[in-house]
């Protein structure tokens, strides 16, 4: 064994130490077990430093070992993304827009686009034309915005166009613009859906009060005026009041709560905007009044179907903000790609009520299984 070997060089006792054991002293002299070896300090030392680089050789053999079959995943490495494209949102931490969000992230996975997803913290239509005159100046491959006025956004669409940037818009349209294409709800109709949601619920009989997300926003002008058409066939329907929450749902409270004490006679209450409904389930809730007004409300966010299921909101407009999303990124890397897109993509708005809130919610739990709109 020649560690054996060593060590017994080691602890043989040499002409220097032969002289010092000859004058043994406590200190210079330590006995190692029963055996009877003498073993000095410098051999004592040198038998540590061995055991020491065993032990560090071991540790090193043994992490290499650990390291070669180390289950952690390494860092894939992706191929870079083809295309850089911005969606710009009316409102950046709206619960609508995460939909929207998620779809238009999904289709870029799929496609090998980077999506950047920015808007205003607040509903503001000057810093939404900003950033987009940002992401122009970035000269980023393609634009996804909504187009809240015709007039406002015009300019910068435009713009984008002739610099070769393609635009298309979502929930709400320009089409006197150079924009692309257009994908989402064709808002009059959902108005005239929501109509006839509450002639439905109420027999033709109501005194109504609206809550419209904005009064300049094309999206709640056309659903306005299609709510309007609608109730037109049903003389016993009045439309008492309309006031603008700019789709903030504590705005929406507060102009129901104001609606409800000047018109106490009132019987419906219309949302026309995501969060519309929400504020107005709460107010009625609060005074006591859930499920002895109609109220239609827009969109299936969770709080929304709650509301539904318990009885305070009446019935709502469903539309698919996630296939807006989803649907405005797969188009936009076609025309990036040569390909030809078309100018108009509907997406679909439907009435929901509690009669059929199991079939959507099982509906909606397959989709998202499938990550698909
Ligand atoms: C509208 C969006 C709006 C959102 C606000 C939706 O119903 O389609 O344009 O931004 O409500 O919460």
């Amino acid at each position: 064994m020649p560690v054996l070997n060593f060590i017994m060089k080691l602890t043989k006792p040499t002409a220097q130490n032969r002289t010092a054991s000859s004058r043994p002293t406590v200190n210079t002299v330590h006995r190692i077990g029963g055996g009877g070896m003498a073993m000095d300090r410098k051999a004592l030392w040198a038998l540590c430093a061995l055991v020491s680089c065993v032990a560090v050789a071991g540790v090193i053999a043994l992490a290499v070992g650990v390291l070669r079959d180390d289950p952690v995943p390494r860092a894939t490495v992706l191929p870079a993304p083809r295309f850089h494209i911005v969606l710009i949102a009316q409102e950046r931490g709206n619960p609508y827009w995460q939909k929207v969000q998620a779809g238009a992230e999904a289709a870029a996975r799929e496609r090998n686009a980077f999506i950047e997803v920015r808007g205003p913290v607040q509903t503001d239509i000057e810093e939404h034309v900003k950033l987009l005159d940002m992401a122009i100046a970035s000269r980023v491959d393609g634009i996804i915005t909504q187009a809240l006025t015709e007039k406002a956004f015009a300019p910068v669409i435009n713009k984008a166009r002739e610099k070769g940037i393609p635009v298309i818009t979502i929930d709400t349209d320009a089409p006197a613009t150079k924009r692309l294409a257009y994908v989402g709800s064709d808002n009059y109709r959902a108005g005239v859906q929501a109509g006839q949601a509450l002639i439905r619920a109420t027999g033709g009989k109501a005194t109504v009060g609206v809550i419209t997300g904005s009064f300049e926003a094309e999206n709640m002008i056309q659903r306005l005026k299609g709510f309007r058409d609608a109730v037109k066939h049903a003389p016993g329907i009045r439309v008492v009041a309309v006031e603008s929450s700019n789709i903030s749902r504590i705005y929406a409270a507060e102009r129901a709560e104001r609606m409800l004490k000047d018109h106490p006679d009132l019987t419906a209450l219309v949302g026309t905007s995501a969060l519309d409904g929400l504020g107005i389930a709460e107010v009625l809730e609060k005074r006591g009044l859930a499920g002895r007004v109609t109220v239609i409300a827009f969109d299936d966010l969770a709080e929304t179907l709650a509301y539904i299921e318990k009885g305070v909101i009446t019935a709502t407009v469903v539309q698919a903000p996630y296939a807006m999303g989803y649907r405005s990124v797969h188009l936009l890397v076609d025309a990036l790609e040569g390909k030809p897109v078309p100018p108009l993509t509907y997406t679909d708005t439907y009435i929901l009520t509690r009669d059929t809130l199991a079939l959507h919610r099982a509906a909606a739990s397959r989709e998202s299984e499938a990550d698909r709109p």
